[in-house]
């Protein structure tokens, strides 16, 4: 409860906001604020979860600057659009996601939602009206906001081993035990790629063997496929995802195109859902229209009509593949450089994406922070792509020197 002389009391009870407890900042998102307020002109900013190019800046894409002019100068209404959003733009995602030769069989649907954090809260919200004693394996460590977004659904979330942060090793032996023992229509949770905090993917054999175990033990995939074209390219980042949803009876993919079209704030996603037949996925579909139109009525229009001028335009399109190409390039070019740096660092050099978590202690980050204005979360997540080019060799050497202790 706030401050007690602040409480309004009507009857011997608070009236209605003073119930409320107050509650803590996002750890992540005070520390940009942190990081901004910081004077220090040699300070580092790798806790800031975006892509950032060479000099430090986030840009907007050349063809997304592109598609919202054509955008301005074609778009006749603003009338509504429906919970599903834009359709077309589902359409064009939906090969990106599944592949090119993926078929129509019917029995994948899919809408758009206001982000990722949109389409797996809408995936958690179904899961929830489907099964209200369902349970997600997820694994350990993941990304803080999953926690929220799906346990707030009502979903029961269980742990499994997945990475151990001083070995900077993969737990698989420990998770396809945990899948081995799952039970049939449980789900599980599973970064598509470039996995948030850790970096560490599966390989495709890996991967082979999740699909196998979800098939064998009925278990239902929900992917978070949030950053495909930041690891090893667009096509090879979805293998993994098309791989356990075609072994899957059923699965869900919450996807972000925030992202790969670095739209972040505009907030563009799409939700896609497997069912076991096509009906099945039908009336999934129009129970996610309903839940949709319970949360956010309709996605916000505008990112969504740029990425589709963008993916139905060959030129523009091409455009996009390349700037993902080389935001995709600048990732794995600073993974390079800092395994270059020392040998503690290597393992960067093998991981995915945006994220590596370095095996400090929260007093080293905290130390970190102090002494060198290095930003980073508590858990030792850092944002490859937070250095600037300048900044690489001196970043890794200080932590290299406070690991050394
Ligand atoms: C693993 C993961 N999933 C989903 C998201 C959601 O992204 P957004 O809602 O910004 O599209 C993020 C964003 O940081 C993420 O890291």
């Amino acid at each position: 409860m706030s401050d007690q002389a602040d409480v309004m009391v009507r009857e011997g009870q608070p009236i209605l906001l003073d119930r409320l407890e107050d509650q803590p900042q996002d750890p992540l998102i005070a520390l940009i604020a942190l990081a901004n307020n910081d004077p220090r002109p040699g300070k580092i900013d790798v806790g800031v979860g975006v892509f950032r190019d060479s000099a430090g800046n986030t840009p907007i894409l050349k063809c997304v600057k592109a598609a919202e002019q054509i955008l301005q100068e074609t778009q006749k209404t603003k009338a509504y659009i429906g919970s599903q959003g834009d359709a077309e733009f589902v359409e064009l995602v939906y090969p990106i996601v599944f592949g090119a030769g993926a078929g129509a069989s019917g029995r994948i649907v899919g809408l758009q939602t206001p982000g990722g954090c949109g389409a797996l809260r809408l995936g958690a919200e179904l899961i929830a009206r489907a099964n209200p004693g369902a349970r997600i394996l997820a694994g350990e460590p993941t990304w803080p906001n999953h926690a929220p977004l799906i346990a707030s659904s009502g979903v029961e979330m269980v742990p499994y081993a997945y990475y151990d942060k001083a070995t900077a090793t993969l737990h698989f032996d420990r998770m396809m035990e945990a899948f081995g023992k799952a039970e049939a229509g449980d789900l599980v949770l599973l970064h598509g790629c470039c996995h948030n905090p850790t970096g560490a993917d599966l390989s495709l054999d890996q991967w082979r063997e999740v699909a196998d175990v979800v098939a064998a033990r009925g278990l239902i995939p929900f992917v978070d496929l949030a950053y495909q074209g930041f690891g090893d390219g667009l096509e090879a980042d979805a293998a993994g995802t098309r791989l356990v949803v075609d072994a899957a009876e059923q699965a869900l993919v919450a996807q972000s195109c925030d992202k790969n079209f670095s739209c972040y704030r505009d907030r563009l996603g799409t939700l896609f859902v497997k069912g076991s037949t096509s009906r099945s996925a039908e009336v999934a579909f129009n129970n996610l229209l309903g839940l949709a139109r319970t949360m956010w009525s309709m996605p916000p229009d505008h990112p969504a009509a740029v990425a589709r001028i963008i993916l139905s335009d060959p030129e523009l399109r091409a455009l996009w593949e390349s700037e993902v190409d080389a935001m995709g390039g600048r990732i794995r070019e600073i993974r390079g450089r800092l395994a270059a740096a020392d040998l503690r660092l290597a393992y960067i050099g093998g991981q995915k994406g945006m994220f590596s978590m370095l095996p400090l202690t929260p007093q080293q980050v905290l130390e970190l922070r102090e002494e060198q204005g290095i930003y980073m979360a508590g858990s030792g997540r850092f944002n490859v792509v937070g250095l600037a080019d300048a900044a690489v060799e001196r970043f890794a050497a200080l932590v290299v020197e406070k690991l050394d202790g």
